[in-house]
């Protein structure tokens, strides 16, 4: 009903307001050169640009891309704090360690050996999150940019260059703690953080070294649970895994070690207010740092703004046994950013957003829910397309008549990527 309402006020505005030509993307009949906000002509290339989810960022350093990031003066980045996220991991894991003490060396071997699942090997967040459980758990080794985060493969014997053994003390007895095995988990397609991959993982590992499997730690919640669905539940080996979706939550009932918010319900909303601020032409922390006039406010505990990166990063907040039941619903507004926008004050528009994968756990199963939750209250339309992790070139191609669209929200196959959808943008 409320999808009828906000395209039923699209169709009033476009009908009725003079001088605008915002449409809905079904009936443009394709204009030249961009089209209006407020009422006044913009460039395709001036629009709200807000990347979501993958930074424009170099793959093999990480560095950031800020020719992508100041695009224009009304392109972001919406994300969060990778460092702070990949730190609560590593400390949940330690923490759960330290509490079952007596019963973590399964196999009475002393060694904790646990199994890693790495999303994609060229993403910051992913190689944050490496980093972060290796940091914790004392296997990492220091290279060049920090910590290495390549896969080690199979390392049961601890020989592997690429991590080395740690140790830990527990009543009294001091136990190594090894990586036993991690790798990437891309398919034969390509497409990364990939949780059919990692239930293959699992099964491959256990059967040769099940028994020296303590714990199984993943980059992501989907392929945590591929993981924890195929082998660690039955054999009662904690799981680890970030992004709190929905049936991860649910699954700490049932074994699952814990997962990390990264405060998803926050980074959507950003997602879309930063285009509702820039097309109402209103200052860019409206409803953000500042009340809007529906009540909407972020305060400073769940969110920052790094100016220098042109980027808001939502903070974590780690999520086990002792508070799930708080997060069992992942695709629930953020109460105090909850409120609907009055409809004539802010008048529908049209965005163009893609999801760079349809079949990525948390974006399909979480990202998206909520964003379609927020385009109501910021009676935005919005396009969903929807990728298939690999092929970038498919989704750029469905951005063919960005004069349609009054903004962009992007999320990219390859944070490399950036220039293929400003050069849209730019013709
Ligand atoms: C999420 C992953 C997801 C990835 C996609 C990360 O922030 O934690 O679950 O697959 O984004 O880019």
């Amino acid at each position: 009903m409320r999808k009828f309402l906000a395209f039923a006020v699209a169709l009033f505005m476009v009908f009725s307001l003079v001088g605008c030509s915002s449409e809905t993307p079904t009936e443009t009949t394709g204009t030249e050169g961009g089209d209006t906000t407020g009422g006044e002509t913009v460039a395709n290339n001036q629009k709200p640009l807000i990347w979501f989810n993958r930074q424009p960022s170099n793959s093999t350093t990480g560095e950031l891309d800020m020719n992508a990031l100041s695009f224009n003066e009304n392109t972001y980045y919406v994300g969060f704090d990778a460092n702070q996220g990949a730190e609560l991991q590593g400390q949940m894991v330690v923490d759960y360690i330290t509490a079952h003490a007596s019963e973590i060396d399964r196999n009475g071997d002393g060694v904790i050996g646990y199994v890693l699942a790495i999303g994609d090997i060229g993403h910051n967040d992913s190689i944050a999150r490496t980093r972060g459980v290796r940091s914790a758990l004392g296997t990492g080794i220091e290279g060049e940019n920090g910590i290495v985060s390549d896969p080690v493969g199979v390392n049961t014997d601890g020989s592997s260059s690429v991590v080395k053994d740690g140790s830990i003390e527990l009543d009294g007895t001091t136990y190594f703690v090894r990586e036993l095995a991690s790798q990437e988990m891309k398919n034969a397609t390509g497409a990364t953080w990939d949780a059919a991959t990692a239930g293959n993982a699992i099964n491959t590992w256990s059967a040769s070294f099940g028994d020296q499997i303590d714990l199984v730690v993943s980059n992501n919640d989907g392929m945590g649970m591929a993981m924890f669905n195929g082998w660690s539940k039955a054999q009662g080996v904690p799981t680890f895994g970030y992004d709190a979706n929905a049936d991860a939550v649910a699954a700490i009932a049932e074994g699952y070690g814990g997962t990390i918010s990264q405060h998803a319900d926050v980074q959507a909303y950003l997602t879309l207010r930063l285009v509702r601020n820039v097309v109402d032409g209103v200052d860019i922390n409206t409803g953000i740092a500042t009340a809007d006039d529906a009540g909407n406010v972020l305060s400073d505990d769940v969110y920052y703004y790094d100016e220098e990166a042109r980027s808001y990063y939502a903070l974590n907040v780690a999520v086990t046994a002792d508070n799930y039941e708080d997060f069992l619903d992942s695709t629930v507004p953020y109460a105090p950013v909850s409120n609907e926008l009055d409809k004539e004050a802010h008048p529908a528009k049209n965005v163009w957003l893609d999801i760079y994968n349809s079949a990525d756990n948390f974006l399909s199963a979480t990202y998206q829910p909520l964003l379609q939750n927020y385009d109501d209250i910021l009676n935005l339309n919005v396009e969903y397309i929807g990728g298939d992790g690999q092929n970038e070139s498919a989704i750029v191609n469905r951005l063919g008549n960005p004069s349609q669209y009054d903004a962009f929200c992007i999320n990219m196959v390859k944070t490399d990527n950036a220039t293929s959808y400003t050069a849209v943008l730019n013709q």
